[in-house]
């Protein structure tokens, strides 16, 4: 796997004309993000990853500093998985951007209490698109309000670009694969499944009770075991408004702190399921 460093690197390697499928991340690299560049496989083309920690979309009082940096065995993993290319910038590729005001629909949900951080989300995507210039980019839906974002934004300034969003990776008790995790003490990991859990019993109770009635009673089971919730709901998966009754696509999406770390989860309802 061949490392690039700098913007200069992939711009006089002319990189993009063999067409790039980019899966950008933060590294510490879990099978949520080898999925994603699984995947990326099936497409013409070339597989980059991206790995830096973007500082602008951490809120002052995040965890940007804690947030795991695990640089050597996320390029050893990479390697075993015969990925191609790696884009690896230094701490100085966030500084100097013009700042990209997200749209307001990253008011809601995640955006309610971490003002600006899809801003920064944004105004890193921009960037990494620019400088990788790829035909694909691949996201979990695990950040299922960044990856609407991603791909409005990415519609309006990167046509020539297609953004494919790919399910969430669950540990075996349902947990949500994320870098965050590893944060958790054994006692919080614990009881991390819960929010899971709490999901699917609104998805098996619909029928029962109204959206307000599921909302509450499962609240209160988060909180019973300490999970601090941030929002817990039923959403447009397009507009992510709130809905009144449940409808085909709805979203169920939550956000909870166990400890000081703060988790989200979310299942996408159809008539399926
Ligand atoms: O989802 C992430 O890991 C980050 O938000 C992203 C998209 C790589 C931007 O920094």
């Amino acid at each position: 796997m061949k490392i690039f460093e700098t913007e200069n690197d992939i711009k006089n390697n002319c990189l993009h004309a063999q067409g790039l499928n980019l899966v950008p991340t933060m590294g510490n690299l879990h099978e949520g993000h080898l999925s994603l560049i699984e995947e990326s496989k099936n497409y013409d083309g070339k597989t980059i990853v991206s790995i830096f920690i973007n500082p602008l979309q951490f809120g002052p009082n995040e965890d940007f500093r804690n947030y795991p940096r695990t640089i050597i065995s996320d390029i050893k993993k990479l390697e075993k998985i015969d990925c191609d290319y790696a884009f690896i910038p230094q701490d100085d590729f966030a500084k100097k951007l013009n700042l990209i005001k997200a749209p307001s629909i990253s008011k809601k949900l995640c955006g309610k209490n971490r003002p600006g951080h899809f801003d920064g989300v944004l105004t890193i995507i921009n960037k990494i698109f620019s400088v990788i210039l790829p035909t694909h980019a691949f996201f979990g839906l695990k950040d299922y309000q960044q990856f609407i974002l991603i791909r409005e934004f990415t519609k309006n300034y990167f046509p020539g670009i297609k953004i494919i969003g790919l399910p969430i990776i669950r540990e075996k008790d349902g947990l949500a694969m994320s870098s965050r995790n590893n944060l958790l003490t054994k006692d919080e990991r614990k009881i991390a499944p819960n929010i899971y859990e709490n999901l699917i019993w609104i998805k098996n109770n619909r029928k029962k009770f109204t959206i307000s009635e599921l909302v509450k009673i499962s609240s209160e089971k988060l909180e019973r075991h300490n999970i601090q919730i941030d929002y817990l709901g039923v959403f447009d998966k397009e507009n992510l408004k709130k809905v009144k009754n449940f409808e085909e696509g709805a979203l169920v999406a939550v956000a909870a702190k166990i400890g000081k770390v703060r988790l989200i989860d979310n299942i996408v309802l159809n008539n399926k399921n």
